[in-house]
């Protein structure tokens, strides 16, 4: 339940101000009653609020999720193969949401999922060019030179070369090393091929988080709904208006 003129609000009538004067002046129905005590209670889901007889409803509140996918699982809702796939984590109380983008299915990490296409356009179309990050377990240890390389560009098939916003050793381990990339687009197995590309292939790939939201404090296959700060900063990023911070751990079984 909520207050009648914080739902007229919501409802884009008036401001609450302007909705609670609407009310004394016996503009609004509920259930076909005129309303016109302040402080009036009214069940969003079930009631029907009419102004002057024209009814209202709400603008569609959508949905976001973010998915800690596990390492073993296809980046699609249903698969006719039966095989592990994203959508095993989703219940109907969900709702019908759609990953942003996809991970391969050896890589594990932060996938977010939404009803909201708009912002799921913005923030994979190439050209908004917003900073994706990964953390990859490679062979050996690139030297200086060779992370340079990633960030000059280099020639991943026949198509245009890739090219790095950043590449940083983050461990160095026995034989192998973990290595932060960003890039700015997502071909298929990009990050793989750019770290083929200088002979340093990738073991294991973790994207600790999508356009700012992290699944640094979640295990593999946890789902949650973002928070509200969460939305209005993945809004903020979408739209342009802040870059993603980078956020950088290993996958949680590493640590
Ligand atoms: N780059 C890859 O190679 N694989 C992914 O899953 C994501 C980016």
């Amino acid at each position: 339940m909520e207050r009648l003129h914080k739902y007229l609000a919501r409802a884009g009538v008036a401001s609450r101000r302007k909705a609670e004067k609407l009310m004394l002046a016996g503009k609004v129905q509920v259930n076909g009653q005129t309303v016109c005590k302040l402080g009036s209670l009214v069940d969003a889901e079930h009631d029907e609020v009419c102004i002057e007889g024209q009814k209202l409803s709400l603008p569609k509140q959508h949905q976001y999720f973010i998915l800690y996918k596990p390492r073993g699982t296809i980046t699609t809702l249903a698969d006719p193969q039966g095989r592990p796939c994203i959508g095993d984590w989703l219940r109907k109380k969900h709702g019908r949401v759609y990953p942003v983008g996809r991970l391969d299915y050896d890589t594990e990490g932060a996938l977010l999922l939404t009803d909201d296409g708009d912002l799921v356009n913005r923030l994979l179309m190439p050209r908004f060019q917003i900073p994706r990050s990964y953390v990859a377990k490679v062979r050996g240890q690139p030297s200086p030179e060779a992370l340079q390389q990633l960030c000059k560009g280099v020639v991943i098939g026949e198509e245009r070369p890739a090219q790095a916003l950043r590449a940083k050793l983050h461990c160095v381990l026995k034989a192998n090393s973990w290595v932060v990339l960003t890039v700015t687009e997502g071909r298929y197995h990009l990050v793989k091929r750019m770290f083929a590309a200088i002979g340093h292939p990738v073991l294991a790939l973790f994207r600790p988080a999508q356009a700012g939201i992290s699944v640094l404090n979640m295990y593999p296959g946890q789902l949650r709904a973002l928070t509200q700060e969460e939305c209005v900063l993945l809004k903020a990023v979408a739209l342009g208006h802040s870059r993603p911070p980078l956020v950088v751990g290993l996958p949680i079984r590493k640590r």
